[in-house]
């Protein structure tokens, strides 16, 4: 190691280090070495300890069929029961399990009996309705109590869950409804954000007008007590039903691969994709990352920031800590509402000790904390915290440095975890008292995961270089299948390129000369990352070509200082292009458009119109080109291959 690189290295106090659960660098290494050495044997260890089975497994993996690797198959278990009743039983039942608190600053406290209880009575709804085992159900709710127990008791009858970001269109629900092919909704009347009420059912009602034949019942949850239109016959007022129902729910005990959930997630090309996950090696990849990745304990205030709408939000809210007997916050709002002091004021009123959040919300708190003295974090009392954790996107080393010393004081670690939506869990990541930090590195491997980075033919390129970040080996919480197109699954994440024996991430990596840290250098695919949130580029062209006044649209990234990436479009109108006061009315217009048809975080940040798009003679749409314009970039590239050369200053902006 060189002086350079030890200065670079943030290191876990002593403290840290004796009382984590992975304690010190040489226990890493130790882990990764019994992983290297028996690596069935490492995952069938944890996943006999860490599971209660009611059925145990006597095969830790099945490779028979490979990419379509089974884990643990034989074994049966039921996730819910991990969660619920096995705390009850350890006497955790009077524990608090989950804090909400609501965009208001309303406060409920749920206990682990509680939440075993109105699980239960929600799944004997979801019965009474008609669900079985293996039926889909798609939830649109917002953050909320009502949003883990719904999970939960889909996980209790063995339904396959399949949730809707509240944040998206009525076009976007009805597509996943229609792809997943789920026979019951659940939604709300709305959801309170910011001080606003947002309705939430009439854009459910939409989605189901379009035409979504396999639904036969909706659930409706009530929280803001707006009015709402109910359907006779199909509607039904979930406090109602459920109120009838028994407290008790046998849980349906399901194979290990049996399908947990569907979460759609975007992809270079095409629809949105049903990433498809199992049940027990995704409850096993939960619990051992809540345990080496957070360190969980007795004691904790577990405080995951993330909406149940992603995969965040059901393995570190819905799954991980309850599996694990935490105690978790849930949270409604928004991270500036009332101001933005909010996340601070709540670390400081529920005592939260581990915290984790996404590194656009942290750079926007930078901003506000600069303009704003009376929210800048030193004005509350953080000390209850003890680890931070990053998510979602790379996170700049300034706003690193910031979250480190203004939120954690300087001594809590913070563990940058790179992960996917079809990983299941944390894939590299520092655990907390062992990996001497880098800021803006996820550092390495979590235990049993083989990362590498690789060439184009799957040849490991040496450390300092970058290249395409692989997964060698398959690993208990990996994603199954994309619901419906196997050949899609093969196809997107162990492409022929590798042989079919590398599992394909979609982004690019580098590890650190002389450390072999990691650091992840975006998408390799056409696939944007604004604020932490996927979008794929096709996706929201093809809302763009959907509108009446457009002919052509081609969408890229640009890099910003707040949401990490920003979209950008180039668009081709079928009328003459406009300019001045009509182009901006357009460019709103579209904005609305993409908003409408997709959801508001699909909405371009900038949009530029053109005759035409640059092209080559064969009629290639010359992407690198637009990346470049995008950026306000000059052209630098050869452009000799381009066929209208005057194009590209229409599309400066
Ligand atoms: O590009 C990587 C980025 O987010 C993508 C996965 O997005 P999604 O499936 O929505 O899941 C997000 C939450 C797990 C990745 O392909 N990404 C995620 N975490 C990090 C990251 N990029 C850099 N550093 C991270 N810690």
């Amino acid at each position: 190691m060189t002086s350079e690189t030890t200065q670079k290295f943030y290191y876990p106090s002593e403290e840290v280090v004796k009382n984590a659960a992975v304690s010190g660098m040489e226990a890493y290494k130790a882990l990764v070495a019994e992983a290297d050495k028996d690596y069935e044997g490492f995952w069938g260890k944890r996943a006999k300890e860490l599971i209660d089975w009611q059925t145990p497994f006597t095969q830790v993996l099945d490779e028979s069929n490979a990419p379509f690797f089974k884990w643990f198959a034989d074994g049966k278990l039921n996730v819910s029961y991990n969660c619920l009743d096995r705390q009850v039983q350890k006497g955790l039942g009077d524990k608090v399990a989950l804090i909400f608190e609501g965009d208001k600053g309303d406060i409920a406290k749920v206990t682990y009996s509680d939440l075993l209880t109105r699980v239960s009575k929600f799944a004997n709804a979801l019965k009474a309705q008609g669900v079985k085992k293996g039926d889909r159900v798609v939830i649109y709710l917002p953050m909320s109590i009502e949003g883990v127990v719904a999970m939960q008791a889909c996980a209790r009858i063995g339904a396959t869950h399949s949730i809707v970001f509240g944040g998206f269109s009525a076009q976007s629900l009805a597509d996943r409804i229609n792809d997943a092919g789920a026979v019951l909704l659940i939604t709300s009347d709305g959801q309170n954000r910011g001080g606003k009420a947002l309705p939430l059912k009439s854009i459910a009602d939409e989605a189901l007008a379009s035409g979504c034949p396999t639904i036969t019942s909706v659930l409706v949850v009530k929280r803001t007590g707006a009015e709402t239109a109910m359907v006779a016959g199909r509607d039904i007022w979930a406090d109602e039903i459920v109120a009838q129902m028994s407290d008790v729910c046998e849980p349906e005990w399901v194979e290990a691969e049996h399908p947990l959930f569907l979460l759609y997630t975007s992809g270079s090309t095409g629809k949105p994709k049903g990433v498809q996950h199992s049940t027990g090696g995704y409850l096993l990849h939960a619990i051992l990352t809540m345990q080496y990745t957070f360190d969980i304990k007795p004691d904790d205030v577990f405080w995951c920031t993330a909406d149940i709408g992603w995969v965040t939000g059901h393995t570190y809210i819905t799954y991980g800590p309850l599996a694990c007997g935490a105690t978790e916050i849930v949270f409604e709002g928004v991270p500036t509402y009332p101001d933005a002091g909010r996340f601070w004021k709540m670390i400081q009123d529920h005592k939260v000790s581990i915290f984790y959040t996404a590194p656009t919300a942290i750079r926007s708190l930078i901003k506000a904390a600069d303009n704003t003295p009376a929210v800048h974090p030193k004005q509350y009392d953080l000390t209850s915290l003890r680890l931070l954790g990053s998510v979602g996107e790379p996170i700049n080393p300034a706003a690193w440095e910031w979250y480190h010393e203004n939120i954690g004081g300087g001594r809590c670690p913070i563990v940058d975890t790179f992960w996917q939506t079809e990983t299941g869990g944390h894939m590299i990541t520092p655990l907390p008292g062992a990996t001497p930090l880098i800021p803006g590195s996820c550092t390495l491997p979590f235990p049993g995961i083989q990362a590498a980075v690789v060439d184009e033919t799957g040849t490991e390129v040496p450390w300092g270089q970058g290249g395409i970040l692989v997964v060698k080996r398959p690993w208990p919480s990996m994603i199954r299948n994309i619901w419906g197109d196997p050949e899609r699954f093969v196809k997107s994440y162990y492409p022929a390129d590798f042989q079919g024996k590398l599992y394909l991430a979609g982004d690019g990596a580098i590890r650190d000369k002389d450390t072999g840290y990691f650091t992840i250098t975006g998408r390799i695919d056409d696939v944007l990352n604004v604020s932490g949130h996927r979008m794929g580029t096709m996706e929201i062209e093809s809302a763009l070509v959907a509108h009446e006044k457009v002919a052509e649209a081609a969408v890229v990234g640009r890099p910003d200082d707040l949401t990490g990436e920003a979209i950008v479009a180039f668009v081709v109108l079928k009328g003459a292009r406009p300019t001045g006061d009509e182009a901006a009315k357009v460019l709103k217009e579209l904005q609305n458009w993409v908003g409408q048809e997709i959801g508001p975080i699909a909405k371009p940040k900038d949009i530029r119109f053109g005759e035409n798009l640059p092209k080559t003679r064969s009629g290639k749409i010359m992407r690198r080109l637009l990346r470049q314009l995008a950026k306000g970039e000059e052209i630098t590239q050869d452009t000799s291959t381009l066929e209208n050369p005057a194009i590209l200053d229409q599309l400066k902006g």
